[in-house]
């Protein structure tokens, strides 16, 4: 029996998806522990590509059983028409391969709403959310008002929560944001509804993971958004409403901290960042725009232009500690085959001081200056590199500064999108 938790190591879009879908043949549980559909994982397998919001990546592996822990706020709506897809496709034939927590707090029509509604307002201090309403679901849950998936199944307990939180949802919407009302009676008819559908899924998912360890099964935890983008840890308010670093799988899921075997940090081989919020390696000209291109940095939820820069080493030893990372997958490394050359930061200038480490005030963070290592690049394609030994030489030195800088080794690298290119080096499910 084996754990791993797959974490972002930046600020999200580090290719988590691609990771976990090559991974997932090894596990039989895949679990998203934390966010919403805010998320956006890309899979491509054969050639099709497959991009999933709230479904774990390991769906596309049918022979893994995928679970929607706790700790996940779900859209109902979203998650529906998501399974739709994939039943329509072949590859959801039997609902056991999803198991939803009934404790899981949904997304309702008012959280959606007063997201855009506060962004809309907020302006130029908006924070760029995706605008799903994850924030807003986030608040009702820690102020013990939220609407949970198990509560779908309960129509009297349904209507009276629907009734009571909707005088204050609407009260917000009307008077402050001066937009339209939520119906209770359409969204009450609207949740048996989705009742009805996602019944056959729901389960008590933490009783699903105990009985898979004890079996000596492997299970791989799917995080989603990245470090800095963590509530605590990343570069608040510019950050998403959950935790997302590896410790969140304990309570998002329900497992015990001394059950996590590996850690990986999944990065690319740049720097990219989408919304507002500092970026201290950002590249805003022409460097920028190349990379956005070969790397086809636009998001997979929203469709927004990511923000692109160089590798940070600080950003990446700050990940490794807070997420205590046993290992790293480097993502997208084919993106920089062509560039004359390449650069990393290794450290920051603020306020005149050089440090090694992630400041602790945003203030700061946006005075960062970095501090770059320059390294020659690699002019061949090495999107068909299988083996480490494959890369040329500048491509396995860059590599192995990454090791050096950050403390940890590299065991994955990712050379191009489908899902076998990529360079295992040493495996996260190793037995220990
Ligand atoms: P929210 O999670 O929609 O509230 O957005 C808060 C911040 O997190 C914004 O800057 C979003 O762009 C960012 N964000 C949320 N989810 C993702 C993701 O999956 N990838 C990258 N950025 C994300």
């Amino acid at each position: 029996m084996s754990t791993v938790v797959a974490v972002g190591a930046q600020w999200g879009d580090e290719g988590k998806g691609k990771i976990v879908d090559w991974l997932s043949p090894q596990a039989q549980l895949v679990v998203r522990y934390h966010g919403g559909n805010n998320a956006g994982h890309t899979v491509v397998v054969e050639g099709e590509q497959t991009i999933l919001h709230v479904t774990p990546a390991g769906i596309l592996n049918p022979d893994t059983v995928n679970l929607i822990g706790p700790g996940v706020v779900v859209d109902p709506v979203v998650l529906l028409g998501e399974l739709d897809k994939l039943k329509q496709r072949g590859i959801l034939r039997d609902p056991a391969r999803v198991r939803l927590s009934g404790r899981a707090h949904l997304i309702l029509p008012w959280h959606t709403a007063l997201d855009k509604a506060r962004e809309e307002a907020a302006r130029g201090r908006a924070i760029g959310t995706t605008g799903r309403g994850i924030g807003p679901t986030y608040e009702d849950k820690v102020a013990r008002r939220g609407i949970r998936v198990a509560d779908l199944l309960q129509p009297k307990d349904l209507r009276a929560a629907i009734d009571r939180v909707a005088k204050l949802k609407n009260f917000e919407l009307v008077e402050f944001y001066s937009w339209d009302p939520i119906d209770p009676d359409a969204l009450y008819e609207q949740a048996l509804e989705w009742g009805r559908q996602l019944e056959p899924y729901i389960d008590h998912t933490e009783r699903v993971l105990e009985r898979a360890l004890r079996e000596g099964k492997n299970v791989l935890f799917e995080g989603a958004q990245g470090t800095f983008l963590d509530i605590d840890h990343g570069t608040y308010p510019y950050v998403t409403s959950s935790n997302c670093v590896a410790g969140a799988v304990c309570a998002g899921a329900g497992i015990g901290p001394t059950r996590i075997d590996c850690v990986i940090g999944i990065s690319k081989a740049y720097t990219t960042r989408v919304g507002g919020g500092p970026f201290p390696t950002e590249e805003t000209g022409e460097l920028g725009e190349r990379l956005r291109q070969a790397g086809a940095e636009f998001g997979a939820t929203t469709g927004r232009p990511r923000r692109c820069g160089w590798l940070d080493a600080v950003v990446l030893r700050e990940a490794a500690t807070v997420n205590g990372l046993t290992q790293l997958a480097i993502n997208k490394l084919d993106v920089l085959s062509g560039m004359p050359e390449i650069k990393i930061a290794t450290a920051y200038r603020v306020k005149g001081k050089l440090t090694q480490e992630f400041p602790m005030t945003l203030g700061e963070v946006e005075q960062a200056e970095p501090v770059y290592e320059t390294y020659p690049g690699w002019e061949e394609n090495i999107t068909d590199c299988r083996r480490f030994e494959d890369l040329p030489d500048n491509a396995r030195s860059y590599i192995e500064r990454i090791e050096s800088l950050v403390d940890v080794p590299v065991a994955l690298i990712s050379v191009g999108a489908a899902r076998d290119a990529t360079i295992t080096r040493a495996e996260p499910f190793a037995p220990r």
